[in-house]
């Protein structure tokens, strides 16, 4: 196999990021992140004063938005008309604007091309909603990542916790439901496993366990192909 492609979905906080980062290291590929893509394009939409939820006025300032993604030495950078967006889209408020502009097919689709074009050069594993179904929909593995709202809600808090960002584990619990909800009832893309997805619930597992697992899910599906 020349070029290794594995799509990573799963709702937020089941830990997608930090099992796509060590994957990509023990196998030497590349990680990209695409839910900082969308929160990129939400970032944009507050700079401009724009309703994230407001299909034509998103298309409106869609043209004026450059997305560029770099790979540098301490990983993925997005840059916005050229300024790096650096933690500025891992707020809880850029989490609800990159909700919002989510469900817009506009949006969707300007992104479409940035993402399939890494896949088409780079060995990569991708993290995101809807890799496996749209995206990537013959990637070489498919791995739909999931825990507890409860669960994944915990890890979020302590996430935002070490970046000093105050809030509470309700309020977290809280936004993470309702984006949930958004994420998996909205008609474009919703946050759904392919059918071909193996399914790996981490609700009682340590990050190291998951990678375990995942490693022996993508080995397992690389032989499968290579038989
Ligand atoms: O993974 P994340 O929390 O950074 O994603 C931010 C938002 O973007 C989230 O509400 C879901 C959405 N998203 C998406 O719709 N499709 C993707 N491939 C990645 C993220």
């Amino acid at each position: 196999m020349n070029i290794l492609r594995i799509a990573l979905d799963g709702p937020s906080g089941a830990g997608k990021s930090s099992l796509a980062k060590e994957i990509a290291r023990r196998l030497n590929i590349v990680y990209l992140d695409t839910g900082a893509l969308y929160r990129t394009v939400g970032l944009y939409a507050k700079q401009k004063g724009v309703n994230p939820s407001d299909a034509q006025a998103m298309a409106a300032i869609l043209p004026t938005l450059s997305l560029d993604v770099r790979m540098e030495e301490d990983g993925q950078h997005v840059y916005l008309n050229g300024g790096d967006v650096g933690d500025s889209i891992r707020t809880p408020e850029m989490s609800k604007y990159a909700s919002a502009v989510s469900a817009l097919p506009v949006v969707r689709a300007f992104l479409l091309d940035t993402q399939r074009n890494f896949a088409a050069h780079h060995s990569v594993i991708m993290d995101g909603r809807d890799i496996g179904t749209v995206i990537l929909p013959d990637a070489d593995v498919k791995i739909f990542l999931t825990a507890s709202a409860k669960a994944r809600a915990r890890r979020r808090h302590a996430e935002l916790t070490v970046k000093g960002i105050e809030t509470t584990l309700e309020q977290v619990l809280a936004d993470m439901e309702q984006r949930d909800r958004n994420d998996a009832t909205r008609d474009a893309a919703p946050c759904v496993a392919a059918e071909d997805a193996v399914l790996l619930d981490n609700s009682n597992l340590s990050v190291k366990g998951t990678v375990t697992v995942a490693l022996a899910i993508i080995q397992a599906k690389v032989e499968e192909k290579s038989e």
